[in-house]
């Protein structure tokens, strides 16, 4: 089968097509013909071979660590049912035709949903749902969302409105705040004006008044959640997800309630948010960082269910700013670095299907 290959750390031309023996599904496993590959920001800094303390991989490694496709066998003591269905699932090496995943890993894909849109969701459907679950977004919660006009930010937005919440979200550049604007966020600052975060300030305004029981959002994930706005500060976000880092990411957490949640899940800034955590504490604002959105099997699955559940009724639309060939994986990673595209790039491994 043909997959693509990074064959040392470096630019996007070190990943290359190569032929690689078909996988077989071991007891306990499953086959999957790879129909689309997601692709996520992190896996272009892993290349670079950035982050190795978090990533252990050595080249040369497939990168790929969410596919959708169909099964087509199934290894010693797994139900034979599974043959035929369409599923999204994590995966190693998922930049390839075909892939094995423990039995347990698969989420079936609903009428309705094609395998690109699924695909699409792999990751940042999971992630951005769980971030919503645990950072207890709920009705009236003022949130200030970072890399908006991106792969999982572009998610962020639809699934916080869902749940009653005022989104500010924050892109770069006239086109992707049009993006944003159009996707349902409330109300939009262009990061690369200089006045920026005097721009969220205003947007952010003031806090929705303190909510009733009744008015409680029902959280769709499991469980409900409580909205605290009417604590928070005027001109601040009650819960800030930040997908960028750096500097960015700082100047976000100063506009955190007191008694807010930030979350700094990102880093294509190179680094994470360094937030002083004595601040946070002084402020009451709960710190969520990257190991929050480390999900286990059984919390992955139910997200995945639950945001494939929400593209199959119309609700959530993932942005597919790109679509690349298999065989074209070095330009796909180059696209995600160039910055120019606006949601996330999907690899075509079976284009027509
Ligand atoms: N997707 C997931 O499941 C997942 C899971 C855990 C953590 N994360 C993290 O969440 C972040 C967003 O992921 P994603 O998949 O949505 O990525 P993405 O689609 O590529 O979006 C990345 C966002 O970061 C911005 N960005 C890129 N380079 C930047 C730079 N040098 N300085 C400032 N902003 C920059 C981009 O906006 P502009 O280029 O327009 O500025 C874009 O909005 C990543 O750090 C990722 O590692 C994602």
């Amino acid at each position: 089968m043909r997959a693509a290959q990074v064959k040392a750390f470096g630019g996007p031309e070190v990943l290359t097509t190569v032929e690689l023996p078909d996988p077989v599904p071991g007891p306990g496993e499953v086959l999957i013909e790879v129909a689309h590959t997601d692709t996520i920001f992190v896996e272009t800094q892993i290349r670079t071979g950035l982050f190795r303390a978090y990533f252990p991989v050595e080249p040369p490694y497939v990168p790929g660590g969410g596919v959708a496709g169909t099964v087509t066998a199934v290894g010693a003591g797994v139900d034979p049912a599974w043959v035929g269905r369409r599923v999204t699932s994590f995966v190693d090496g998922g930049y390839a035709e075909r892939v094995t995943a423990p039995a347990t890993a698969p989420t079936p894909v609903p009428d309705g949903v094609d395998l690109r849109t699924a695909a699409a969701l792999v990751h940042d459907g999971v992630t951005a749902a769980g971030l919503l679950e645990h950072t207890a977004v709920a009705a009236g919660d003022r949130v200030l969302i970072l890399g908006a006009s991106g792969g999982m930010g572009t998610l962020l937005i639809q699934l916080a409105r869902a749940r009653g919440a005022r989104v500010v979200a924050a892109a770069r550049g006239a086109r992707k705040s049009a993006l944003v604007r159009e996707l349902g966020a409330d109300a939009v600052v262009d990061v690369s004006e200089r006045d920026w975060v005097e721009r969220a300030r205003e947007a952010l305004g003031r806090p929705a008044p303190a909510r009733t029981p009744e008015d409680t959002a029902e959280d769709t994930t499991g469980g409900t959640t409580e909205n605290t706005a009417g604590d928070a500060a005027e001109g601040a976000a009650d819960v800030v997800l930040d997908g960028v880092g750096g500097e960015l990411g700082l100047a976000a957490f100063a506009l955190t309630a007191d008694g807010g949640r930030f979350s700094a899940h990102g880093a294509p800034t190179g680094g994470f948010a360094a937030v002083d955590a004595a601040e946070a504490e002084r402020r009451g604002v709960t710190l969520f960082g990257i190991g929050d959105v480390q999900f286990g099997e059984e919390r992955a699955r139910r997200l995945s269910a639950h945001v494939l559940a929400q593209a199959a009724a119309g609700r959530l639309r993932p942005v597919i700013g790109a679509r690349f060939p298999l065989t074209e994986a070095a330009a796909a990673h180059a696209a995600i670095e160039g910055r120019e595209l606006v949601g996330k790039v999907v690899l075509d491994v079976r284009p027509g299907v």
